[in-house]
């Protein structure tokens, strides 16, 4: 089997022609820093969510099998040079873009921090390092996507994240954006990448306050410390030296904690046990 390629958390590997593994580790990342202990349980975790999307959602997609706790196979395609971001609050990188004028709300949405915008949004960006949010109009002269390839991509997506937010409210969460990835599979545009935590924020709903900052259920505890413990603001420091910052370990029970919330993420959306 060949090795393709590494990301943050899943790496990819060739191993026919027509397919690809995924492998799903438990690497975590915090404030864009990487560190070395790893989340035990995350990378399965992941790739059981992933099955159990493609799975759930009613749309063609790539996923042919799981193969162990942590590897699924899945067809492999050629992919659309766009991220289909679906945004149900106003929160994170839409607050600057719409206090800046780059984006607008619809009529009588409220421009409150963590607010329920009042439809889901498409908002989707290119693929390069830097994610760059692109309109119909420039998707389609930076010849990213056809029209049609367009539209059918954001009523798709927003159907998606319509059918994952009710799944994930039945589970206590509020799925506040989402972002999918397409690829063509015999002409025929296709659901791909991976879909979980990693690709999504997920809000408790008892904890859910509009007007405030959100954590993310699964990042939450390892944010917390860090800001605690002085960490976030040398990670800053040390940027704005122009440096790297150096990961500190994290304490055991932060990550026994962070395993038991991956853990009930998924087994209170899916219905399953691990
Ligand atoms: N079925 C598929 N066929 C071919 N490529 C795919 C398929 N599904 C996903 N991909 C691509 O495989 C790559 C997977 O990389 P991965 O997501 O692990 O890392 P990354 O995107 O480089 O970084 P990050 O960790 O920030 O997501 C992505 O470029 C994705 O678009
Ligand atoms: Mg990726």
């Amino acid at each position: 089997m060949k090795f393709l390629t590494s990301g943050k958390v899943k790496d990819v590997y060739e191993v026919d022609n027509e397919t690809l593994l995924f492998k799903f580790s438990n690497r975590v990342s915090a404030y864009d820093v990487k560190f070395k202990d790893e989340i035990p349980k995350k990378g399965e975790v992941l790739s059981k969510f992933a099955e159990f999307w493609f799975e759930t959602l009613d749309i063609p997609n790539h996923f042919v099998e799981t193969k162990s706790d942590t590897e699924i196979i899945v067809k492999k395609m050629q992919m659309l040079p766009i991220e289909c971001v679906v945004r149900g609050y106003f929160y994170g990188s839409m607050v600057s873009r719409w206090k800046n004028g780059m984006i607008s709300l619809h009529d009588g949405a409220s421009s409150e921090l963590a607010a329920k915008l009042s439809e889901p949004i498409f908002d989707p960006t290119t693929k390069s390092t830097h994610d760059i949010p692109v309109n119909r109009e420039e998707s389609i002269s930076q010849n990213l996507v056809t029209s049609e390839e367009f539209d059918w991509l954001s009523q798709k997506s927003i159907e998606i994240y319509n059918k994952m937010a009710n799944i994930s409210e039945k589970a206590g969460f509020i799925l506040a954006d989402l972002k999918l990835e397409f690829g063509k599979l015999d002409g025929k545009i296709t659901l791909g990448d991976s879909i979980g935590p990693d690709e999504y924020r997920l809000w408790p709903i008892d904890s859910y306050e509009v007007g405030k900052i959100q954590e993310a259920y699964d990042k939450q505890l390892l944010r917390d410390w860090l800001t605690a413990n002085g960490y976030q603001k040398q990670f800053n420091e040390t940027r704005q030296r122009g440096e790297e910052p150096v990961a500190p370990s994290i304490p055991k029970e932060i990550i026994d904690k962070m395993t038991q919330r991956y853990t009930t993420a998924y087994e209170r959306t899916t219905g399953k046990t691990l």
